[in-house]
């Protein structure tokens, strides 16, 4: 017989441990016994390590609290009054110049910080490919780890890391004579137990990107049991519960519990820009957005953009009630009539503001639902195939949501952006009909084409310019600036990338 990992009471290896059973059997969870007597000494080691590291009353409180909130009403979602959205075209020059000065100077005054959400279930273990269908959330590693074919190579992390040096850069040199100190623009990663060691070590093979490697904090999200419809954990293998990350939501309780909100408060932070890691034309620690945030004082923004087809799998933008607060329904939780209901007036969608993942916060609120949150324990259930002994069982995934936030948030303000300048997610495997690698790297040459165009430069292609275009390095340009000197008057073969 094999002797356990580490010496445990020898009892423990004939039955299941009484007081940890009886603890169980308070929560009605004691069938994560159930294979008991078919384990081998090591394998009941691991279940009891287990189910030692979960803790019983929150995930019971949590559980009962979510299956309750799907019998309660909801409120009615109302659209969006148009005079909440800052639109692109109710925008003047003036305005765009006023909120670039404003963010530069908060930057270069170290109050702001980014936090990527990079947790969602890695894309490398087929497991979850096939159960999600190549969901995002799934192949996040998988994409910002790989490249996106783009001319230079570059991954996803590696053109984010890229936007926050030349931020960086035009804030330290923003009414300064000739170069100026460069304040560190802190970058914090949430990543989970899936997604964490390979991203660390992908950072530190790359030198972290070129940024110093103490201006970035790593942190882990929590997980939480797959539950069955009737509340009771499913188990992934006869000596372990089946678990998954709880949420990009679950940004807030691992702020907390890493301490990181009082790290954010010790450096000076104020404003913190929460993004997904998966859009490659991101505008990561956007100035122009930042300078809108603090001038119209609110709590909570976030960037949208129009929606493309009633279809499309994005989060739209909702009030909650009559004069309620803004939220966000997400695709998965939108009843497809209510997706494609048209406004008559305007013969637009009736919910037609979709959420980019791109949300701009105070320290203040994040604080407010930390704790908050918690406290209401209502998490989303999203029905999904979960592993499990037989397989893969029908089960639910309990997660909260990034913007989730929105409820808490006293005052919120919503910012719109181009599609084509600031919005080519990548959720799908090459091969799929929309937001792909491909797509994306598509959309990336394309408006870089445009910005070298508009500089002075000339392309020449020899496939045809609708299929390719060129890159522009960040370190060179972050929106389109800083580009005659290098392109006036000169000529670039498509597709190559343009940097110093
Ligand atoms: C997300 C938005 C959706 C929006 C769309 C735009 C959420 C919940 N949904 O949908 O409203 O319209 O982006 O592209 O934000 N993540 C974690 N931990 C998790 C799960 C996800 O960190 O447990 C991260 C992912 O790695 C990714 C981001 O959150 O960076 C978005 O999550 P994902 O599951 O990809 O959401 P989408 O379905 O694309």
């Amino acid at each position: 017989m094999r002797e356990p990992a580490c010496a445990i009471d020898a009892n423990a290896m004939a039955a299941p441990p009484q007081a940890l059973l009886e603890r169980l059997k308070d929560y009605g969870q004691e069938d994560a016994f159930a294979f008991w007597d078919e384990l081998s000494p090591d394998e009941r080691h691991l279940l009891i390590k287990d189910i030692e590291s979960l803790d019983l009353p929150r995930i019971d409180r949590i559980i009962r609290c979510s299956l309750r909130s799907q019998a309660l009403p909801v409120a009615a979602i109302e659209p969006v009054p148009e005079n909440i959205v800052a639109t692109v075209d109710g925008r003047t020059i003036e305005d765009r110049e006023r909120w670039w000065k404003m963010g530069l100077k908060a930057i270069r005054g170290g109050k702001l910080a980014v936090l990527l959400l990079s947790g969602g279930q890695s894309g490398s273990d087929p497991k979850y490919m096939m159960e999600e269908g190549f969901r995002s959330s799934n192949m996040g590693l998988a994409k910002a780890g790989g490249d996106i074919g783009l001319p230079s190579g570059k991954s996803l992390f590696q053109l984010q890391a890229e936007r926050i040096l030349r931020v960086q850069r035009l804030a330290a040199e923003f009414m300064s004579e000739g170069s100026a100190a460069v304040v560190p623009i802190h970058w914090y990663i949430m990543t989970s137990p899936f997604t964490d060691e390979a991203t660390r070590k992908f950072f530190e093979s790359h030198k972290y990107f070129g940024l110093e490697p103490d201006q970035v904090t790593f942190f882990q999200q929590g997980t939480i049991p797959c539950i069955s419809k009737d509340g009771r954990f499913i188990l992934e293998s006869p000596y372990k519960v089946a678990k998954s990350p709880d949420g990009n939501g679950g940004v807030y309780m691992a702020l907390k519990y890493s301490r990181l909100l009082e790290d954010m408060a010790s450096r000076g932070i104020k404003y913190v820009d929460c993004y997904g890691v998966d859009n490659a034309l991101v505008r990561v620690a956007d100035p122009t957005f930042l300078g809108y945030f603090i001038e119209q004082g609110v709590a909570a923004a976030a960037k949208v953009v129009k929606k493309a087809y009633p279809q499309e799998k994005v989060g739209v933008f909702v009030r909650r009630g009559k004069g309620g607060p803004l939220g966000v329904v997400e695709y998965s939780e939108l009843d497809p009539s209510v997706a494609s209901a048209v406004n008559q007036e305007t013969g637009r969608l009736r919910f037609c503001w979709s959420n980019v993942c791109l949300h701009m916060f105070t320290l203040d609120l994040l604080n407010t639902v930390a704790n908050e949150l918690e406290k209401d324990s209502i998490y989303h259930l999203a029905e999904k195939k979960i592993p499990s002994t037989n397989g893969y069982t029908m089960g639910l995934k309990l997660e909260q949501f990034i913007f989730d936030a929105f409820a808490y948030s006293p005052s919120t303000a919503l910012f719109e952006v181009l599609r084509e300048e600031e919005f080519a997610p990548v959720k799908n495997a090459n091969g799929a009909n929309f937001d792909t690698p491909d797509s994306a790297r598509l959309l990336l040459l394309r408006l870089h084409a445009r910005w070298v165009i508009a500089a002075g430069g000339f392309l020449t292609h020899s496939v045809p310019l609708y299929a390719t275009g060129v890159e522009v390095s960040p370190l060179c340009s972050y929106m389109g600036e800083n580009l005659e000197a290098i392109c006036r008057g000169r000529t670039f073969h498509a597709p190559c990338e343009i940097t110093f």
